[in-house]
């Protein structure tokens, strides 16, 4: 056991990756909150540092080791300094991060979080501790959770996590495993709980987080019971599938007043060629399908999506193709990544695609992914729209939100405060945000 000191320690936590991770760090705190921890923004006066990692992408490993590298010496001269690596490099990689960097102390994959405490316990007794197991259990209950801390208007909610689908791509399915729901009356409480925190705005996550089958009506159902609890104004939900895009979940876009008309749905490419290489089981008419009725449903509806360039034998015509997809969708935002090489899944052993290639389309396609943007962003201009604050804007006197298509809005400030949900009309479109002047 750790034993309970007047002051308390300090946590570093530094997260990598996705919004699942951001939530998973969330909790990770609060469960060290129960060994006497409490977080710490700077490395320097932690006793411990933590790092939240991902796998996704090559680059995103070797960050983690080279950010390692930067504590040794904090390490050297505070030898009691514990420090942890959490998240998919740590399931991917395992016991190889101790042998890379000695100094860590322990290494837990993302299904083992809730035995964070009794590890840190360990490793304050100077044994390597390493947990990448998948149990059997529910992580998040039994994660305990601090005493109800105050939170700000937004939070991020794990309902499901995991994936069955093996792109051939992906590291997903092997580092967070297989896909798990959580069942409805647990995120209906933990959503309860949210709101009596001061939170306005949950977003549910989950890797395919439309494949969640913890409500008997899936996530459209889970979507329409949160939509009743007072005091929860908006809903959001990321990432889907395009194949788990049910007509309920459909027809909660169009019904649901509470589900913001925002929707990331990645398509990764636009040529049938690479979609079937990928193993993404659709096609690109299919995708379009999905899209012309969730349109139809709410015509409103902002679009965003992930596409991989140069994903091996990727040719300039199957490029062509995805750059024909994203004029069919026209998409308020987008993120989009040269395909990277991932040891161990069935894409790392095709053809390569050149670096010069993959950077040239890459530039290609983010020009027009941005022009998209930007005439979507401009086209707000006269426009009302609600928008739940966030932060004090850059310039004194603003206030800085989120638009119901999660446009960046900012606004003179008047008597506005953190959580407030207002209507507001935009005035002028910016490079990366828009103005907007309250009704
Ligand atoms: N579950 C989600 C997101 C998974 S990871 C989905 O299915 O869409 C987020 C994004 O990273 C993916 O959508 C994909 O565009 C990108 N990505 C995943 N593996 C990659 C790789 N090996 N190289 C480049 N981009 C990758
Ligand atoms: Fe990865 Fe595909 Fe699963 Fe998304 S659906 S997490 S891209 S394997
Ligand atoms: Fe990265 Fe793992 Fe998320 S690999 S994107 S942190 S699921």
């Amino acid at each position: 056991m750790s034993q309970s000191k007047t002051a308390p320690k300090k946590l570093f936590i530094k997260t990598y990756g996705c919004q699942m991770n951001v939530y998973d760090s969330e909790r990770m705190v609060e469960a060290l909150g129960g060994q006497g921890y409490v977080e710490t923004q700077s490395p320097d006066d932690a006793d411990m540092i933590l790092l939240n990692t991902c796998h996704i992408r090559e680059k995103a490993a070797e960050k983690v080791y080279s950010e390692l590298g930067r504590y040794k010496h904090l390490k050297a001269e505070r030898p009691d300094l514990k420090i942890g690596v959490a998240g998919c490099v740590a399931q991917a990689e395992g016991e190889e991060i101790i042998r890379r960097q000695p100094m860590v102390d322990l290494v837990v994959g993302p299904q083992s979080y809730h035995r964070l405490p009794e590890m840190e316990a360990k490793a304050g007794a100077g044994v390597k501790a390493l947990d990448t197991d998948f149990p059997e259990e529910d992580k998040f209950e039994k994660l305990t959770s601090r005493p109800k801390a105050k939170r700000g208007p937004t939070a991020f909610l794990t309902v499901q996590e995991g994936c069955d689908k093996f792109c051939a791509f992906c590291v997903v399915p092997y580092t967070r495993g297989a896909e798990v729901s959580r069942p409805a009356g647990r995120v209906l409480s933990e959503a309860r709980d949210l709101v009596e925190r001061g939170v306005r705005e949950i977003t549910l996550l989950g890797q395919n987080v439309n494949a969640y089958h913890g409500h008997d009506k899936g996530l459209a159902g889970i979507i329409r019971d949160l939509a009743k609890i007072d005091g929860l104004e908006r809903i959001r939900f990321t990432t889907s599938h395009p194949n788990d895009m049910d007509d309920a979940l459909i027809a909660a876009h169009a019904e649901v007043e509470k589900l913001m008309p925002y929707l990331h749905l990645p398509v990764q490419a636009g040529s049938d060629k690479i979609l079937k290489r990928m193993n993404r089981q659709h096609t690109a008419e299919s995708y379009l399908k999905v899209v012309e009725r969730l349109r139809a449903a709410r015509p409103d509806l902002h679009l965003s999506g992930d596409f991989i360039v140069g994903f091996p034998e990727e040719t300039e015509e199957d490029f062509q193709a995805t750059l024909d997809l994203v004029e069919a969708v026209q998409y308020g935002s987008a993120f989009s990544f040269k395909y990277s090489e991932r040891p161990g899944t069935p894409a790392a052993e095709r053809p390569q695609v050149s670096e010069d290639e993959k950077d040239d389309r890459l530039q290609r396609l983010q020009a027009l992914l941005g022009r998209q943007q930007r005439a979507l962003q401009d086209a707000m201009v006269g426009r009302e729209v609600g928008v739940l604050f966030e932060k004090p804007g850059r310039k004194p006197g603003q206030m800085g939100g989120k638009s119901d298509y999660l446009h960046a809005v900012h606004v003179a400030g008047e008597g506005l405060s953190v959580g407030d949900l207002r209507r507001v009309r935009i005035v002028e479109s910016g490079a990366n945000s828009l103005k907007g002047e309250l009704l």
